[in-house]
C-alpha cells in the first residue's frame, strides 16, 4: 500500500485524543502478541545490558534510567530482576497499564530467561522465580512499581527526572531516539553527560529507517527503507510531522556527532542491517537531510545502517 495512505490515516488519527492508542490496536490483535512482546523486551533489555561491564554487589546501590517506556513495563521489571535498586522509566505518553503487564509477565518464567537474568545479575534463579510469582499476583500498577522500586514518569520533563535522581549507573532506550526531535536530543545528550556516574554506561538502540516501510498491513513494499531521506523538511513535515508518525530522519552519524559535542566517550557503535538493504544514491538524498550534519565524509553514509546500538560512557 502506498505510504501516503498510512500517512494520511495517521494525520487524521492524530487529531483525536486517542489517536496513538488506536494506531497501536492492529499490532495487539496478532496471535501471541503479549508473549512476543515479553520475549522481545526481555531479550533486548538483556542484550543491551550485556554491552556494559556493570556488576552488582551487596554493598553498592545502582540506579537505571529507561527513556521511552512505551506500552510494556517488561524492560524496567527486567532491570529490577537484574539487581538495580532504583529504576526510573519515562515517556512523553502514558501508555503502560497493569492489564498489559499481567498478560506479558505470565510468560517470563516459561521462556528460559531466568538463568540468563541470574547469570548476569544479582539474584539466583530461585530468587528470580519467587519474585516473578509475586509480580504475577499484582492487581495495580502502584503495587508493581513499589515492589520493583520503579518510578514511572509519563509525560515527563527533564526536571521531573532530576527530582527523582541526578545520577545514573545505566541509561538505556529501545527504538526511541528516532522519535525525538534534534533540539530535545541535544538537551538529553547534555543531561546524560551530567547524569552518568564515572563507571556508568549508556546503551541506546536506534532504528534509522522510514517507518512507512515497516512490515504490517500498511507497509509500502515498493519503497527503499530510506525513502524518507528523499524529501525536503517542509514536505516531510506535511506528511509525518505529527506525534503518531514523527521520526527525525537522523542516521547513526548524528548520534556520534552528539557524543562528540558533549564530550561523551563512545565505547562502540554497532550498526546492523536486518532486512534487504536498499540504500539511496547521493543524488536521491535531499539537501535538507545533509545539512543536519556538521560534516559528512560521504553523503551515502546516512543510509549505511538500518538499526544500531550506541554504547557510551561519561
Ligand atoms: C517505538 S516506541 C518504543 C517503546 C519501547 N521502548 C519499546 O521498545 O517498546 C517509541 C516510544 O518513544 C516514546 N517517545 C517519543 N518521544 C519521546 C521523548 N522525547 N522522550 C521519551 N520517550 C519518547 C513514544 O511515546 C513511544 O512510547
Amino acid at each position: 500500500m502506498h505510504w501516503k495512505i498510512k500517512a494520511s490515516l495517521q494525520k487524521i488519527l492524530h487529531f483525536t485524543k486517542i489517536g496513538d492508542k488506536l494506531n497501536h490496536i492492529p499490532a495487539t490483535l496478532k496471535k501471541n502478541y503479549h508473549k512476543n512482546v515479553m520475549i522481545y523486551q526481555t531479550h533486548e533489555c538483556l542484550r543491551k545490558f550485556d554491552e556494559t561491564t556493570l556488576t552488582f554487589t551487596e554493598d553498592s546501590k545502582k540506579t537505571a534510567l529507561e527513556i521511552g517506556t512505551g506500552y510494556s513495563l517488561i524492560s524496567p521489571v527486567v532491570l529490577y530482576l537484574l539487581g538495580f535498586d532504583k529504576i526510573i522509566t519515562v515517556d512523553i505518553s502514558n501508555d503502560s497499564s497493569i492489564k498489559t503487564f499481567q498478560k506479558q509477565i505470565q510468560h517470563l518464567e516459561n521462556e528460559g530467561f531466568l538463568d540468563k537474568i541470574s547469570a548476569r545479575g544479582k539474584f539466583c534463579s530461585t530468587e528470580i522465580k519467587e519474585k516473578i510469582q509475586q509480580l504475577q499476583s499484582f492487581q495495580t500498577l502502584e503495587e508493581l512499581l513499589q515492589f520493583c522500586h520503579i518510578t514511572y514518569i509519563p509525560k515527563y520533563t527533564l526536571e521531573a527526572i532530576e527530582n527523582v535522581s541526578t545520577s545514573f549507573d545505566y541509561i538505556c532506550s529501545q527504538v526511541v531516539f528516532e522519535h525525538i526531535p534534534p533540539e530535545f536530543l541535544q538537551q538529553l545528550f547534555t543531561k546524560m553527560k551530567v547524569w552518568l556516574t564515572e563507571d556508568g554506561f549508556a546503551v541506546h538502540t536506534i532504528n534509522f529507517i522510514d517507518h512507512f516501510a515497516n512490515p504490517g498491513f500498511f507497509q509500502d513494499k515498493n519503497i527503499s527503507e530510506f525513502n524518507f531521506l528523499k524529501y525536503a523538511d517542509k514536505t516531510w513535515n506535511f506528511w509525518a510531522g505529527n506525534d503518531i508518525a514523527y521520526t527525525n530522519r537522523l542516521s547513526y552519524l548524528y548520534y556520534l556527532e552528539l557524543c562528540e559535542a558533549n564530550n561523551l566517550s563512545v565505547i562502540e557503535f554497532k550498526g546492523e542491517n536486518y532486512r534487504t538493504h536498499n540504500p539511496l544514491s547521493e543524488t536521491e538524498i535531499h539537501p535538507d537531510v545533509v545539512k543536519k550534519y556538521k560534516s559528512l565524509k560521504s553523503v551515502e553514509d546516512v543510509c549505511k545502517f538500518q538499526r544500531g546500538t550506541l554504547i557510551f560512557k561519561k
